[in-house]
C-alpha cells in the first residue's frame, strides 16, 4: 500500500506507512537515522508485547555496534492509557524517565499504543529539551485513522479534554493491520466512528463501503472470522481515511480554516464526554463522536443546511454499523461544556455541520441559537 505524506509548504513533514505486520518498522526507523539513532520506546502497558516485538526486531537490548542498522534501543517506558491518566503529571513522569535514562537532544521517541499514548508521548517529545524527534505505531483503529495523524498532541486539564498541547508532526506513523486483531470490539467501534467521520467529510464512495463493512461485522456470527476475511477491505478503508486526514492537515496544519472540519461531531462529543465523566457514565470517545455527528446532522437539518430526512438516514446507517446516535443527556446539560470548548470564541461556536455525505460546512453560530434549534 502506498505511503501517504503530510506536507508543509510543499515539503513532506510526516510519512504514513502501511504494513501487514511489523516487518518494515526497522526500515522506517532506519530512514530516520542519519547516524546512530537512540530510540526510546513509550508503550501502553496493555500492548507492551507489540513494543517488545518491535524492540526485538531492532536488535533489542544488544543493539549498537553489532546491529546491522543504525538503531540503538535505549529503553522502554510503559504507561497506563486511561483518560484519567492523560495528564500533565504523566507527561512529567515520562520526561523524568527520559532524563534519568540520559536522553539527549538526539533522542528519538517511538510511541506504541492508542490515541492516549500517542497524544501523551508526542506531547512529551515536543517539550522535552525543547523538542526531540518522535514517531508512532498506533494500535487502535481510532489512532490509525485519526489520533496518530496530523500532529495534535496533548493532555486533559481541569476536566476538559486535550486542553494543553501543541501541534508537532511525528516523523512517521506506521500502520500495522495485525495489531487490530486483539482490539476489543467496543474499542474497534470507537475507531469506526472516526473512520465514518472521515468519509462524511470526504466521501469518494468510501462512506457506503464503510457502512457495509461495519454492518457485516455487526451481523457476523463470528466477528474474528469476518475480520480475517475482510482485512483487505478494512485496510483499504484505513488507507482512504488516513489520506483524507493527511490531505486536510496538509492544507491547514494549524486549524485556521478547513482543519476544523475534522471536528465534525466533536463539539457535542466533548460535552457528552464531560457529562459522562461527571456522572460516572462509561462512554468511549468514538461513541461520543457518533452521537455528536448525529446531533450535528439534526442541527444542519433544522437550520436548513441539510435536506429534510438527512439526519434520519444518517442515524439509520449508524444503527446498521453498530454506532450509537442518541444523546443520553438533555441538550441544556451540554451547553456549559460546549461554551468552554477549545473551538468556542466569544460565545460563538464553529459548528461543523454536514449538508450531505461528502459535504460538511463550518457554520459560526451563537451557542444559544444552536441550542434553541435543537
Ligand atoms: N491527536 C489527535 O488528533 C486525536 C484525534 C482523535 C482522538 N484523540 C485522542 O485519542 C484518545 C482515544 O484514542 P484510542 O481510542 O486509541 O484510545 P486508547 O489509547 O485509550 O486505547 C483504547 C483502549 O484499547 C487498548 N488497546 C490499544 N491498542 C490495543 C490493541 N491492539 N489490542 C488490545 N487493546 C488495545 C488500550 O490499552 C485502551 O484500553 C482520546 O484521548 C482522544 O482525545 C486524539
Amino acid at each position: 500500500m502506498d505511503d501517504i505524506f503530510i506536507y508543509d509548504r510543499g515539503i513532506p513533514v510526516s510519512r504514513i506507512a502501511f504494513g501487514q505486520d511489523f516487518g518494515d518498522i526497522v526500515k522506517a526507523l532506519d530512514a530516520c537515522a542519519g547516524g546512530p539513532l537512540p530510540v526510546y520506546v513509550v508503550a501502553d502497558a496493555n500492548v507492551e508485547r507489540f513494543a517488545d516485538e518491535i524492540i526485538a526486531l531492532t536488535g533489542g537490548e544488544d543493539s549498537g555496534a553489532s546491529c546491522r542498522s543504525n538503531i540503538r534501543f535505549c529503553g522502554k517506558y510503559t504507561l497506563k492509557a486511561t483518560e484519567e491518566d492523560k495528564t500533565m503529571d504523566s507527561v512529567l513522569a515520562m520526561a523524568d524517565w527520559l532524563l534519568r535514562q540520559g536522553a539527549d537532544r538526539n533522542a528519538f521517541i517511538l510511541a506504541v499504543g492508542g490515541g492516549i499514548t500517542t497524544d501523551m508521548a508526542g506531547f512529551a517529545a515536543s517539550v522535552y529539551k525543547r523538542g526531540v524527534r518522535f514517531a508512532y505505531v498506533p494500535t487502535t483503529l481510532l489512532s490509525q485513522v485519526d489520533a496518530a495523524i496530523g500532529g495534535k498532541t496533548g493532555v486533559n486539564f481541569d476536566s476538559y479534554k486535550n486542553m494543553l498541547g501543541v501541534i508537532r508532526q511525528p516523523e512517521f506513523t506506521y500502520i500495522c493491520a495485525d495489531v487490530l486483531k486483539t482490539l476489543p470490539h467496543r474499542d474497534f467501534l470507537s475507531g469506526a466512528a472516526e473512520l465514518v467521520k472521515s468519509f462524511i467529510i470526504e466521501d469518494g464512495g468510501n462512506y457506503a463501503m464503510a457502512v457495509e463493512f461495519l454492518s457485516g461485522l455487526e451481523d457476523a456470527d463470528n466477528r474474528d472470522a469476518y475480520m480475517a476475511g475482510h482485512m483487505d477491505v478494512l485496510l483499504s478503508l484505513i488507507h482512504s481515511a488516513a489520506a483524507v486526514k493527511a490531505g486536510v492537515v496538509t492544507r491547514d496544519q494549524f486549524e485556521t480554516g478547513e482543519r476544523r472540519k475534522l471536528n465534525l461531531g466533536h463539539t457535542f462529543a466533548h460535552a457528552i464526554e464531560k457529562n459522562a465523566r461527571l456522572s460516572g457514565d462509561d462512554i468511549t470517545h468514538g461513541e461520543a463522536v457518533a452521537i455528536g455527528m448525529a446531533m450535528a446532522a439534526e442541527l444542519a437539518e433544522r437550520t436548513g443546511i441539510a435536506a429534510p430526512g438527512f439526519a434520519k438516514s444518517l442515524k439509520k446507517d449508524f444503527s446498521k454499523a453498530g454506532l450509537p446516535s442518541t444523546c443520553p443527556y438533555p441538550v441544556p446539560q451540554l451547553v456549559e461544556a460546549m461554551g468552554r470548548d477549545k473551538k468556542a470564541e466569544n460565545g460563538i461556536v464553529h459548528f461543523v455541520l454536514p449538508a450531505a455525505v461528502g459535504d460538511v460546512r463550518i457554520c459560526d453560530m451563537e451557542l444559544s441559537a444552536a441550542v434553541r434549534s435543537l
